[in-house]
């Protein structure tokens, strides 16, 4: 079927996040891997619904809190399950999910609107590590 294995679930953290890359139509984009508490794993696009330039994993793992993947920038809080924000600026809104499966152990792409491109992002990508709230580059 052609899905391809993305990473062990041992290596998907609870208290964090596991970066991965697909390509949309030949544009590469990051995407998070997140543990649940029952042990199976659900994904997103690595960027959050209010200020879509801002990262939820910035390259160390998405601050989690519980059941929630909370955004650094102004602490919007999405389930990790749906992916829905339950609190913050952008309540009600849902991060973009990616299908996975769990099979044998291993975590697989399982989404036709993605192809996967690689563990991890490219290393060149200046990471985001800005934490104030309010900072932006002005674009
Ligand atoms: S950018 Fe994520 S909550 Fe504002």
């Amino acid at each position: 079927m052609g899905a391809e294995r993305i990473a062990a679930v041992d290596e998907v953290p609870a208290d964090g996040s596991l970066l991965y890359t697909v390509s949309d139509d030949g544009e590469e984009r990051e995407a998070i891997l997140l543990q649940l508490s029952d042990g199976s794993v659900s994904s997103f696009l690595n960027y959050c619904m209010h200020w879509t330039d801002v990262k939820l994993d910035t390259g160390d793992g998405a601050p989690v809190r519980g059941d929630d993947v909370v955004c650094r920038k102004h602490a919007a809080t999405f389930e990790k399950d749906s992916g829905v924000c339950t609190h913050g600026p952008c309540e009600g809104a849902q991060l973009d999910p990616v299908s996975v499966a769990v099979r044998s152990g291993d975590v697989y792409l399982d989404d036709t609107d993605y192809e996967f491109v690689r563990a991890g992002v490219e290393d060149d990508d200046p990471v985001d590590r800005s934490t104030s709230p309010g900072e932006r580059l002005g674009f």
